[in-house]
């Protein structure tokens, strides 16, 4: 066996993939409405999706390409000190940079040249007098404005955000939009996080960007990234292999790099060159434990008992594809078919299950339903 290669699958959160799967559309629509001026729906994005659906990503790349521009992107953290960080560290940061690109020294003094002492004054940035977030986008973007680009300010797991903190930026971006400058606003948070964002007032204006929903990738672009990623690491896989794991990550991105990187890991163990179905076989066991852990277990935590009742009632009478009749989970509970309609909206608010055929629900995710069974037995 050669040197082992590294493995190209990335099954960590918040890092990109070796090969992205589908999100095309949204990454070329994306470039175009920077140039395209400040009316563009597109630069005022909603990301919204479970965990592991690929909305850190989908920043991480909308952010690039803004770059790529020659935008300044803005990262907001959620916490405490979010609109102290973004008026007092990154914009002020962002100002420096684009002065040291052409700075801002004039000479006084001395009038002719050669004549020796020519004394030299660093100019106080005005901005620093009483700075509001709205006055140093304002200076920012006007600065930004003779260069012909424009400022991104994005918030990563907004539903762990001050909504005032939110409102804050939002007026801004939209009083900065007012005056035709060039901002773009991106959001990316679970769901419910959305859903509050939208429905808080004060942030009217978001509710005309672009929701974006990040549902599953399509099969077709699954095993195109798998197919690729292998190839890029340098090692063989066969269509049977690549076909398996893209059904078995169910068009979930998490799991597209999970599955992909075991199996990458199975066939060094084997010492194979090549990656078979066999090989995918063999670790699909660890890859719906490790989902269990990373994702499942998370999402269940801190959830009140009767929700999580509901839950193990619908794993134990759901099919293999995690489909249930809610009168099958109500006679599982033993409670009449009307006594679990609260619980039913706030699962499904919560993203954890979604309303199938009328009568019907499923889970949300891949193999919460197999982590319902193993860890409620
Ligand atoms: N379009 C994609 N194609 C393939 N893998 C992806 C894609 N988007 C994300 N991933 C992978 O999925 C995992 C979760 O992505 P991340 O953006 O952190 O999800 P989220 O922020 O929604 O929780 C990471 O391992 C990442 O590399
Ligand atoms: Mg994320």
């Amino acid at each position: 066996m050669p040197t082992p290669q590294p493995n190209p699958f990335r099954p960590s959160f918040g890092v990109s993939p070796l090969v992205l799967a589908g999100r095309g559309d949204l990454l070329s629509g994306f470039p175009l409405a920077l140039l395209e001026g400040p009316g563009s729906p597109l630069r005022t994005m909603l990301v919204s999706g479970p965990r592991g659906s690929g909305k850190t990503v989908l920043l991480n790349e909308l952010e690039e390409a803004a770059r790529t521009q020659g935008w300044i992107v803005l990262r907001a953290y959620p916490g405490a000190d979010m609109l102290t960080d973004l008026t007092a560290t990154e914009i002020p940061r962002a100002l420096a940079a684009l002065d040291e690109d052409r700075p801002a020294r004039r000479i006084t003094g001395a009038s002719i040249a050669g004549l020796g002492s020519v004394r030299t004054e660093t100019t106080e940035p005005e901005h620093r007098p009483a700075a509001t977030l709205i006055s140093v986008l304002r200076t920012l973007a006007e600065r930004l404005r003779t260069h012909g680009t424009g400022i991104v300010i994005s918030v990563d797991e907004v539903q762990s955000a001050d909504p005032e903190h939110l409102r804050a930026v939002a007026t801004a971006v939209q009083d900065l939009v007012r005056d035709s400058h060039d901002v773009a606003f991106l959001a990316a948070g679970l769901p419910a996080g959305i859903t509050a964002l939208l429905q808080h007032p004060g942030t009217t204006f978001l509710r005309r960007a672009e929701l974006v929903t990040l549902g599953p990738v399509t099969a077709e672009e699954s095993a195109a990234a798998v197919a690729e990623t292998v190839a890029a690491g340098g090692r063989e896989i066969t269509s049977e292999a690549v076909e398996l794991i893209a059904a078995r990550a169910h068009g979930y991105p998490y799991l597209i790099q999970l599955l992909g990187s075991l199996a990458w890991a199975q066939a060094s163990l084997e010492e194979s060159a090549e990656i078979t179905a066999g090989t995918v076989e063999a670790i699909l066991p660890h890859a719906v434990s490790r989902m269990g852990r990373q994702v499942h277990a998370p999402s269940l935590h801190g959830m009140p008992d009767s929700q999580l009742a509901f839950l193990v009632a619908m794993a134990r009478v759901a099919d293999a594809d995690g489909r249930a009749a809610t009168g099958d989970i109500a006679a599982e509970l033993g409670v009449a078919p009307n006594g679990i309609s609260t619980r039913r909206r706030a699962l499904i608010d919560a993203d954890l299950v979604t309303p199938a055929d009328y009568g019907f629900l499923r889970f949300t995710l891949p193999y919460l339903r197999e982590h319902l069974l193993d860890t409620h037995a």
